[in-house]
């Protein structure tokens, strides 16, 4: 798969190399945005206070399948709206999921420790489901649904207890949602 990965820090660096490890073709692009017209997925993996000015720095985005990993960390959504996800749809009118936002990039090159597979939350739009659970899959995660792009704003508040778990004591972690007999 053609994917722009826009954001080459933790998550954007980390999820590049996971793919291309994978055998997808990654084009990684720093803060100056570039063209993504060839892309068949783009990776939004910015600070979550600049997506929309981070999105004004994008050539060709319209109508694209994006994938928001954002967090916002101690702000609001963007004003009219209820999550970062809903904003960016509202900014590409294309596919759009919320995933990678409810894990810790420092575990990446991790996961094939685990006992199980760790999971990866995304909710979004149907027509971005393959695209997403696939790059899930590649990264070394079984994608979990929590459903419809409106859930965005949920799944973006879900961070706040991810932090409190690791501030409770347990440091970085994964997780595996699942029924019992596949944990
Ligand atoms: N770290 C995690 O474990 C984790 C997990 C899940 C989700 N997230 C979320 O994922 C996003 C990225 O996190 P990260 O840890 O990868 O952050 P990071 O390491 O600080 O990387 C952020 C990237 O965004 C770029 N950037 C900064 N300001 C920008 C702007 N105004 N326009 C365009 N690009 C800009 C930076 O460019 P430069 O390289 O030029 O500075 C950098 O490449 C955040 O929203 C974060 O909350 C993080």
């Amino acid at each position: 798969m053609r994917i722009s990965v826009y954001g080459k820090g933790h998550v954007g660096g980390g999820l590049a190399d996971l793919w291309e490890q994978a055998g997808h073709e990654v084009f990684r692009l720093g803060r100056n945005g570039g063209d993504v017209t060839n892309a068949e997925v783009v990776l939004l993996a910015v600070p979550g206070d600049k997506v929309a000015e981070a999105l004004g720095k994008l050539q060709g985005i319209k109508g694209k399948t994006v994938i928001d990993a954002t967090n916002r960390i101690g702000i609001g959504p963007p004003e009219g709206f209820r999550s970062n996800a809903e904003f960016v749809k509202s900014r590409t009118n294309g596919p759009t999921a919320k995933s990678f936002n409810i894990n810790f990039a420092a575990l990446y090159g991790r996961l094939k420790e685990a006992r199980a597979r760790p999971s990866n939350l995304w909710c979004g739009d149907d027509a971005a489901r393959e695209i997403v659970e696939r790059l899930n899959r590649d990264a070394g995660y079984d994608p979990v649904y929590t459903g419809p792009l409106e859930n965005a704003a949920d799944q973006e508040e879900l961070i706040r207890i991810i932090f409190a778990i690791n501030k409770g004591g347990m440091g970085t972690f994964v997780y595996r949602i699942a029924p019992p007999e596949k944990l």
